[in-house]
């Protein structure tokens, strides 16, 4: 399945000219108390640009970017607000935007006691956040050996590094294909990977670089696994099954031609990292590239 394939069968969402800022389809919280305000004189307070509410647990936001700031895509850094004593709640985020970018795009969970989230989720335009412009991680293209297809495995809020390593250049100049495998409990939930994945066709740099038809290189595979859509089941079903395999038309991982990276919860990690070695790849890092690296989108309670 191509990317075009994969969107249409998607339910279409409005083309936009900026994921964070285009018209919003699940309005702000109803009760909307301000964010609490950070000072323009707090260290590291940078100023929100834009932000989106996609689903009542779901919003992504833009913030102008510290001119020092470098980051791989696919890292992650620490962002937050103050609380009530004042102290700031930081937590840890993926980058969302590609490494080129002039602002950084975040995409966020709303939980609803969430220490920050439960704060943050109030964000408008002109409101400052803290961010620690000291970015890490292990989903980089260094940590990877070198292949020809990279698999993007993600559930939830996971996709957020994906959306900037999707985003970046080097991600097409380093692997002849890349599937991005995005799976939500609902349909809504797929709305923010689907429209990065339909704007990428028109993305002039990529464009640019690989030619007008570049987006065909990038195979998007969507599912949710509790409400009836086009493709479903978990990815680790989609894998081990064949699934996935035989919808796309690729033959099955291969360690000397396939490389991953896997964003999720623990539970998600551990099982698609089982599958991984099964087909022989092995996990790697920044100072060990081998096939394939893992990355919490978020610490579980009792973790
Ligand atoms: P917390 O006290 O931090 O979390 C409360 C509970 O909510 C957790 O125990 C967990 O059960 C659940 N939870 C927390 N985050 C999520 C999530 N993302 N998806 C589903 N359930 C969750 N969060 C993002 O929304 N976007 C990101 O890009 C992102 N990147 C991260 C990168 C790393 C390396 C790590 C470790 C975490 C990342 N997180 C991300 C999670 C983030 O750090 C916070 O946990 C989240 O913002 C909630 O903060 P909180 O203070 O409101 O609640
Ligand atoms: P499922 O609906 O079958 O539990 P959650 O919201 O619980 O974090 O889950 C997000 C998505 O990840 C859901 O579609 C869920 O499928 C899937 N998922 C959760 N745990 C795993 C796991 N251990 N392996 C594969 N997929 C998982």
């Amino acid at each position: 399945m191509t990317l075009d394939h994969a969107v249409a069968d998607a339910a279409p969402s409005a083309a936009s000219p900026d994921a964070a800022s285009a018209a919003a389809p699940a309005p702000a919280p109803a009760e909307a108390p301000a964010a609490p305000a950070v000072a323009p004189t707090t260290p590291d307070a940078q100023t929100v640009t834009a932000v989106r509410h996609w689903t009542d647990r779901l919003f992504s936001f833009r913030v102008t970017r510290p001119p020092s700031l470098r980051f791989r895509s696919g890292e992650f850094v620490m962002i937050g607000l103050p609380g009530d004593d004042g102290r700031p709640i930081m937590r840890a985020y993926s980058i969302a935007s590609p490494a080129w970018d002039d602002e950084l795009e975040f995409y966020s969970i709303k939980v609803p006691d969430g220490p920050l989230t439960s704060r943050l989720q109030h964000i408008r335009p002109g409101d400052r956040i803290i961010l620690r412009p000291k970015p890490v991680g292990t989903l980089v293209l260094d940590a990877l050996r070198p292949g020809r297809r990279l698999w993007m495995l993600a559930t939830g809020t996971g996709i957020a590094p994906f959306a900037s390593l999707v985003r970046d250049p080097d991600t097409y100049a380093r692997n002849e294909q890349v599937v991005l495998m995005h799976t939500c409990r609902t349909a809504d939930e797929l709305a923010y990977g689907r429209e990065l994945v339909e704007r990428l066709k028109d993305d002039p740099l990529l464009a640019e670089l690989y030619g007008a038809d570049f987006a065909q290189r990038l195979l998007y595979y969507p599912t949710t696994t509790r409400e009836p859509g086009p493709l479903m089941g978990r990815i680790t079903d989609n894998l081990t099954s064949g699934k996935v395999f035989r919808d796309l038309g690729l033959p099955p991982m291969d360690p000397e031609t396939d490389r991953a990276m896997i964003c999720g919860s623990l539970a998600f990690n551990s099982d698609v990292k089982a599958v991984l070695e099964g087909f022989g790849l092995r996990e790697g890092a920044n100072s060990d590239p081998r096939e394939f690296v893992v990355e919490k989108a978020f610490v579980g309670e009792g973790i």
